[in-house]
């Protein structure tokens, strides 16, 4: 049997195993740019759909899905993305704004916020992911002839490992408040490799740091084998997350970080479907009912 570590590098870039995910979040947010009622506009997301291989076929446009916002993955999941995205620029931009200016994207996957978010003066954005991803996301941003609206630097690695030198050496200064976000990366990670990267945040986070993260608190994932959300991701792209995912129990993040004096809350996604009146809300057998996005602040002295 492959292990979740034998299944997250059996491919390093976008187009299979754990890398494939960054695309399909990529594709869920192009169709959200092109809703009329978008939670989140990101012009890059299409491109990067349109130049994999792997997503040949892919929508990215409600439009070109036959049964529309009916079908469980580019409707209701899409959805999601597109809100999860929504919500976590306006942790970043707010966090910014009280002054942190070194923002760290962990996992940043395709992840184009430091060329589409408004970012104060001085700010610097570290993107945290495989080699492989992030080849694949210079190319394309390359061919677009992107530019950044912030100084931007990618730091290839594997968060598995000790990742602090590869940071610091890119950098990044702990002595200096920062912002630091984990989407829809931890539940990819081992157990062990969670606990240590939470305990790395917070050893390098000044006061008047935070950090943003999602998490899955299921007891147990297969009982949603048969979600609509994990079968039609399943059946329509060849992913099934729950293959990706750690089945390992999974560690008290929130709960580790209150003990080390972040200040912690704790939210469901309906939470913020219901603050900004679309997303989507608890439906059964759902895939979603455990997800939560945890907002923690260092506080200053
Ligand atoms: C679902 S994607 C999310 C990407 C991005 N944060 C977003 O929301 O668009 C998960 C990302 O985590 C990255 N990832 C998973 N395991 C990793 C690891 N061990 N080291 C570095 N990156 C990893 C993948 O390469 C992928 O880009």
């Amino acid at each position: 049997m492959v292990g979740t570590a034998d299944r997250n590098t059996e491919v390093a870039g976008v187009e299979g195993g754990v890398g494939l995910t960054a695309l399909m979040v990529a594709a869920a947010r192009a169709i959200e740019t092109h809703r009329r009622d978008s939670l989140a506009r990101d012009v890059y997301a299409e491109h990067f759909v349109l130049a994999a291989p792997a997503a040949a076929g892919w929508p990215v446009r409600i439009q070109q899905v036959p049964d529309g916002d009916a079908n469980p993955l580019w409707g209701r999941f899409a959805r999601y993305f597109g809100l999860r995205t929504r919500v976590l620029d306006d942790f970043l931009l707010r966090s910014v704004h009280a002054g942190a200016r070194q923002v760290v994207l962990l996992g940043a996957g395709l992840d184009s916020r430091a060329f589409r978010l408004d970012w104060p003066a001085g700010c610097v954005i570290f993107e945290m992911d495989r080699e492989g991803v992030l080849a694949f996301k210079h190319d394309v941003l390359d061919g677009l002839s992107a530019v950044p609206k912030a100084a931007r630097v990618c730091v290839p690695i594997d968060l598995r490992a000790d990742w602090v030198a590869a940071l610091t050496d890119a950098g990044f200064d702990a002595a200096a408040p920062s912002v630091w976000l984990a989407e829809g990366l931890l539940f990819y990670l081992p157990s062990i490799a969670e606990t240590s990267l939470i305990d790395t945040v917070d050893r390098l986070s000044a006061r008047g740091s935070a950090l943003a993260f999602e998490a899955k608190l299921e007891r147990n994932l297969l009982d949603y084998r048969d979600s609509p959300i994990y079968t039609s991701t399943r059946n329509q792209i060849g992913i099934d997350l729950l293959d990706l995912f750690s089945r390992e129990p999974r560690p008290d993040s929130a709960g580790e970080l209150a003990g080390k004096g972040w200040s912690t809350s704790v939210h469901t996604p309906f939470d913020f479907t219901r603050w900004h009146g679309r997303g989507p809300l608890p439906e059964s057998n759902d895939a979603l009912a455990g997800n939560r996005w945890v907002f923690a602040d260092k506080p200053r002295p």
